[in-house]
């Protein structure tokens, strides 16, 4: 069984479906979190971030591990430092690639293949499991999507200017909505939520019953 969730950054996405996850008993699939090891491979390998068919070859050879909430990359665990803004601010140009979202959706359907996952990220409902039963639009508004992104980094000890993080969020949002495949859209039959006034206790719980219904 797969429940797929997708979403703006700052959605509360990823901490919601942890949550989920845990309340369902399932495994849990961050594919942002795949995309974001696929950036840091591809920085410190100093690779040309233009260069689409190197990018490929590395995302189709990408040695990934996932246990919990934590990911290995060849080995290492790099949970902490693919979320920091140095990633954010690559992470765009590399995920756009049609080849790249190939190779990394093949390597997310492998990975989620081998049990019951709560499945995250922009285009889970609309391309890698459309066949789900289980389908959800996670939203909140710009303005709270910020702050939760600036509470997060902050709580890690990441210094960033609020403006800045402002900026790389509209950023992110137009390069999420506007890329040519893979792009974050609502899935029509996918149940629309607002977490704008939701705890994530809340909208978790309004996942759970809408599965459970
Ligand atoms: O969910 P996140 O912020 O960790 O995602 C990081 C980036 O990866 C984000 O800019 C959008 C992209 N992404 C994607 O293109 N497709 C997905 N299925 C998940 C994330």
């Amino acid at each position: 069984m797969i429940i797929a969730i997708d979403g703006p950054a700052g959605s509360g996405k990823t901490s919601i479906a942890k949550r989920l996850a845990k309340k369902l008993n399932m495994f849990y699939l961050d594919t942002g979190g795949t995309y974001r090891a696929l950036t840091l491979k591809a920085l410190e390998g100093d690779l040309d971030l233009k260069d689409e068919v190197a990018l490929q070859a590395i995302a189709k050879n990408l040695n990934l591990k996932i246990e919990q909430d934590r990911i290995y990359l060849d080995g290492r665990d790099v949970s902490e430092k693919i979320r920091a803004p140095f990633i954010d601010k690559n992470i765009s140009k590399i995920v756009s690639y049609p080849k790249v979202r190939e190779a990394m959706v093949s390597l997310q359907r492998r990975m989620a293949e081998s049990g019951d996952f709560v499945v995250e990220g922009r285009d889970i409902t609309t391309v890698v499991f459309p066949q789900s039963k289980f389908k959800f639009y996670l939203d909140a508004e710009f303005a709270v999507r910020v702050q939760r992104r600036f509470k997060e980094l902050e709580n890690k000890g990441v210094q960033i200017d609020f403006e800045e993080l402002t900026d790389d969020l509209k950023r992110r949002d137009e390069a999420d909505i506007n890329r040519e495949v893979g792009a974050l859209k609502q899935s029509p039959d996918a149940v629309y939520i607002d977490s704008t006034n939701l705890s994530l206790d809340e909208a978790a719980e309004k996942i759970v019953g809408y599965i459970r219904n």
